[in-house]
This record gives C-alpha cells, sequence and structure tokens, in this order.
C-alpha cells in the first residue's frame, strides 16, 4: 500500500507555509507582488484592468486588437438582464451587501445557458460574463436599497468608470476614476489566499464557475480576509479622535485583539499594495477636507510596527481611500469581490486543466470504541 506523508507541522496553523498547489497566475516573493511575472507597480504605472484581465487569463500581455475585444466584450455584458433584476429586487435589502452578493451571483446561473458546461470555451463565456456583471451587481443592490433606478452601463466606458457612475447615479470624476481602476488591479489577484483557495477547493470537485465563485465570495466576506476593509473604517469611527489612536491600539493589544487592517500571512516587510494607497489616501482624505482619516491611520500604522512588528496590509488605506471616494462603508468588501473575481476565475480555470480533487486529512482527537445505547439510558 502507498505511503501517504502526513504533515504534522501545518496541524490547526491555517495550513501555514504549506504548498498546496503549483500556480502561475500570481506569486508573491519578499514584499513584491506579481501577476503572470509583471509586477503589480509596473501594471499600475502603465495598465488599466481590462488589460489585467485579460493577462491573468490568458498568462500574456494583449494586442491592441485583443484587448479592444476584451473591453468590448466586458462592456457588452455589464447589463443585467431585467427577468435577473426583477428576481433581485425580490430579495430582502436590509443584509450585508456582501450576503446580497453571494445571493445574487449564485441566481445568475439560474439564467446563464452555459451553467453546466464545464469546456474552456463555456468557462470563458461565463468568466466574461462574472466579471462584467459582478460590479453592476453591486451596484444594483446600492440602487434598489435608495430606491433609486438602476442604471445601465455606457458604452465605450471601463468597468472602472462605469462602476463608480452606476454606484453614485452621477458622472464620475475622472481622477477618482483613475483611483478606482488602480484599486480594481492591486485587488485582482493574490496567489493562494483564502477566497481563492475556496475558490480551487470547489473547482477541484469539478464543479462549475459560478459554484466555485460563490464559494469565493462567501471566504471574502470574512473580516479576517476582505472584510477586514470595513472594519478599518468602523474602527477609525470608533477611534474618532487622533489623540486616543495610540491608546486603542495599546488596549486592543492588552486584550488580544485584532486590530483590522494590519498584518498579513505571508509580507511581514510590509504589502506593496499598501504603500501605493497609503499616497491615495493622503491626497484623497484632504481632497474632502478629513486630512485627520489619513493621520490618524498613520499613527495605527506606526504604533503597530512600534509596539508589534506589524504593518499595514490592503485593506488598511483602501478603507480611507474608498471613503474619501464617498463609497458607503459596507460596500468596501464588494469593491474587493468586483476586482478579485478577475483572479479566482483564473485559478478556477488553473484548476480544471490539471485538477485532481483536494481531499486532505484531518487527524482524530476524539474519543474512540464508543457503544449505541437506547435513548432511555443515556
Ligand atoms: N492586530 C493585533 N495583533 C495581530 C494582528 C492584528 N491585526 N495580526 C496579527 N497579530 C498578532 C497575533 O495576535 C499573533 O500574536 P501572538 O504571536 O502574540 O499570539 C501574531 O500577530 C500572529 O498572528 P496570526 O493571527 O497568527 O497571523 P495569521 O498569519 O494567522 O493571520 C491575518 C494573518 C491577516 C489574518 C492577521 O494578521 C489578522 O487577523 N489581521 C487583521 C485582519 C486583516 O486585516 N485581514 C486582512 C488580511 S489581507
Amino acid at each position: 500500500m502507498a505511503e501517504v506523508t502526513i504533515y504534522e507541522g501545518a496541524l490547526d496553523k491555517g495550513l501555514e507555509g504549506v504548498v498546496a498547489c503549483t500556480t502561475a497566475v500570481s506569486f508573491i516573493v519578499g514584499n513584491t507582488l506579481n501577476y503572470r511575472g509583471y509586477t503589480i507597480e509596473d501594471l499600475v504605472a502603465h495598465s488599466n484592468f481590462e488589460e489585467v484581465i485579460f493577462l491573468l487569463w490568458n498568462n500574456r500581455l494583449p494586442s491592441a486588437v485583443e484587448l479592444e475585444k476584451i473591453k468590448s466584450d466586458l462592456n457588452k455584458n455589464m447589463t443585467l438582464d431585467s427577468e435577473y433584476v426583477s428576481a433581485l429586487k425580490t430579495l430582502p435589502t436590509d443584509v450585508h451587501p456582501m450576503t446580497w452578493l453571494r445571493t445574487a451571483v449564485s441566481l445568475m446561473a439560474h439564467w446563464d445557458k452555459d451553467a453546466n458546461d464545464n469546456s474552456t470555451e463555456a468557462n470563458m463565456r461565463k468568466a466574461i460574463r462574472l466579471v462584467a456583471k459582478m460590479g453592476s451587481i453591486v451596484c444594483a443592490f446600492e440602487a434598489i436599497r435608495n430606491k433609486r433606478e438602476i442604471l445601465n452601463p455606457v458604452a465605450g466606458k471601463s468597468i472602472a468608470w462605469n462602476f463608480m457612475r452606476m454606484l453614485k447615479g452621477t458622472e464620475p470624476d475622472p481622477e477618482l476614476v483613475n483611483v478606482m481602476d488602480t484599486c480594481l488591479i492591486l485587488h485582482a489577484d493574490h496567489e493562494l489566499n483564502c477566497s481563492a483557495f475556496a475558490t480551487r477547493v470547489t473547482a477541484s470537485s469539478l464543479s462549475d464557475m459560478h459554484s466555485a465563485i460563490v464559494s469565493a465570495i462567501g471566504a471574502l466576506k470574512g473580516p479576517l480576509h476582505g472584510g477586514a476593509n470595513e472594519q478599518v473604517m468602523v474602527m477609525l469611527a470608533k477611534i474618532g479622535t487622533m489623540d486616543k489612536a495610540q491608546q486603542f491600539v495599546k488596549d486592543a493589544l492588552n486584550a488580544k485583539e485584532k486590530v483590522m487592517g494590519i498584518g498579513h500571512r505571508v509580507y511581514k516587510d510590509g504589502d506593496p499594495r499598501a504603500a501605493i494607497l497609503r499616497k491615495f489616501s493622503k491626497t484623497l482624505t484632504a481632497k474632502i477636507g478629513k486630512p485627520e482619516l489619513y493621520e490618524m491611520s498613520v499613527l495605527i500604522d506606526e504604533t503597530m510596527n512600534k509596539e508589534k512588528g506589524l504593518m499595514p496590509n490592503v485593506d488598511f488605506y483602501s478603507a480611507t481611500v474608498y471613503h474619501s471616494m464617498g463609497i458607503p462603508t459596507d460596500i468596501f468588501t464588494p469593491i474587493f469581490a468586483v476586482s478579485r473575481v478577475a483572479g479566482w476565475i483564473a485559478h478556477a480555470n488553473e484548476q480544471y486543466e490539471k485538477n485532481r480533487i483536494y481531499r486532505p486529512r484531518g487527524k482524530w482527537q476524539g474519543p474512540e470504541g464508543l457503544s449505541w445505547k437506547p435513548v432511555e439510558d443515556r
């Protein structure tokens, strides 16, 4: 019988240090994040979200014709069908938007003619629809709960531009569209994070693309993953003023509570995405006349570093960036999903291409040899 190796060191440690698969989608070296071999700094400086989507799905940059095609395909697929919108309107909106988004993406499959077709061609068609519609769905939620009309996307405009317009209902500021585009690039993928792993686990049973993405949304929602950006804003509001920030951090550490947006399993010398977002946070909080939000964030950042040697992750400064853009706090994590769905799809496709079902072992720690007793004898 073939021997099975059990890596005891990973037990109950969140699989820290465990290599679960090979991947060519994105990788982290030191404090550098690369998508398909390109650093995020390079992509942020020269690319746009649509091009990054092509890169993640095709393992190369597009030609001019290919770039125009993916932009046009995404744009054409942003509109939500009327029957689907009618179904969405039956869902209560007094829930967290991530709860609503998870259901809404699951519902998409009911109208998707490729839903159960796992061929490469069908998966690429679903991929376009999923990425194109994710932002429209989040904006539909915001419109429905505010009893506003659901706006249709404008042809020839990017995902970032349309997202900003459909969310607010007004023509977006070009500077903020650029910031949103950068945020979408920065959040698009991140190696084997919790939600990408959830995507791959579901895909590994050869379940369909919508199921894999719904699993990912569920994983992203948690406060230890994508839900942290919202919690950072909640924390800043709770602290209130600069003079209380240091004490807040010390009290949290003494109480063994997590300071949201700080720390990372992989980056120990700082998250490169946080460095980019920090600059936006400074400019944009000043622009809306609330520089103290940035200053308070810096103080928390420095105090955590001094007290615990921990640094901010992607969620820390994105909170004040989104807040300064006038985005409701509970929409922060859904924005993460609007971007990360591109990476989830790349991971699902990579999993389908070289699949073996994920089936780890658990180490038994319960009682053994028990015998059933009739209910009256228990
Ligand atoms: N605030 C306070 N202490 C923190 C901390 C934080 N944000 N992040 C880590 N720590 C501490 C832990 O308490 C632990 O301390 P100890 O060794 O004295 O017990 C140590 O640092 C290791 O933390 P651990 O939770 O084991 O790290 P992890 O690799 O399992 O978790 C995160 C990584 C990101 C989940 C964790 O840093 C965290 O919960 N951060 C806040 C949530 C967040 O921002 N999530 C978004 C991630 S992108």
